[in-house]
């Protein structure tokens, strides 16, 4: 895969005023950025997704959101459904970030869930998975990682793998300034396309975007993305910032083309 896909996790971050001027000052910063070299995604909060459609319409940055849930409706307080994504305008949708497993009890069985309504409801889903410290330091990451991915993708066919965005994060990296090695990264994505092959076959291994999240910057996207199993990133705190995302953004590009 030659090209790269990039998504901002813009977290709780942006009111709808706030994120429409980011995208604002993002837009001419990566007009020149053609969509055969890189996917731009920008994941706002839900109250800063219409704002944010708004405000990318006609440029090459896509829409995304950062949860979804699986019933189409009814008494579920506080969620919001696939069809509510889909008349605000996105395209994508994260799935199981390591906050949500944290702090709002999200589990494999709940993601895999959320996948298939936004699979059915015609969004993109960037399913995330990553090991704790504790784990790695435990030598237990190709476990944990095994365990996500069977419970977040069961029942899905090859072709649809073929289609999906994961997003390895190695929790100890999240927004805490250490990031995995290139070498490191490399290494987790080459278990992790190896296990989508024996799952889901050749086809669904040589298609699915592997992003690496966790601490990705302008200054290691190149690094990093020169690795041949890794396809792009998902990024917070980097993406918060027009000049930064935008930059990461070419140097996720250079990485790649010299890779
Ligand atoms: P970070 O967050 O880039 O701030 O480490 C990445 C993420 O949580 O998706």
């Amino acid at each position: 895969m030659s090209k790269v896909v990039i998504a901002g996790n813009w977290k709780m971050n942006k009111t709808a005023s706030e994120g429409k001027a980011l995208v604002e000052a993002l837009k001419p910063l990566v007009a020149d950025v053609c969509s055969s070299k890189a996917d731009i995604i920008v994941c706002p909060p839900f109250t800063t997704l219409s704002a944010v459609v708004e405000a990318a319409a006609g440029s090459n940055i896509k829409v995304g959101a950062q949860n979804i849930h699986w019933a189409e409706s009814g008494a579920f307080t506080g969620e919001i459904s696939a069809a509510m994504l889909k008349e605000t305008g996105v395209e994508y949708v994260i799935i199981g970030h390591s906050e949500r497993r944290q702090y709002f009890g999200e589990t494999d069985q709940t993601v895999n869930a959320r996948v298939k309504a936004a699979l059915a409801a015609g969004l993109k889903p960037i399913i995330c998975i990553g090991e704790t410290d504790e784990e790695r330091t435990g030598n237990r990451t190709e476990e944990v990682l095994a365990t996500q991915l069977a419970g977040g993708l069961e029942g899905l066919s090859g072709e649809t793998v073929a289609s999906l965005i994961l997003a390895y994060e190695p929790v100890w990296a999240i927004g805490t300034g250490k990031t995995a090695t290139p070498e490191m990264a490399e290494e987790t994505h080459c278990f992790i396309r190896k296990f989508i092959a024996d799952k889901f076959g050749a086809e669904a291994a040589a298609g699915v975007v592997i992003q690496y999240g966790g601490s990705m910057k302008p200054e290691n996207a190149a690094a990093l993305c020169s690795q041949a199993d890794i396809n792009g990133g998902l990024i917070g705190g980097a993406a918060l910032k027009a000049d930064s995302f935008a930059n990461l953004v070419k140097q996720a590009i250079e990485g790649k083309a010299g890779c």
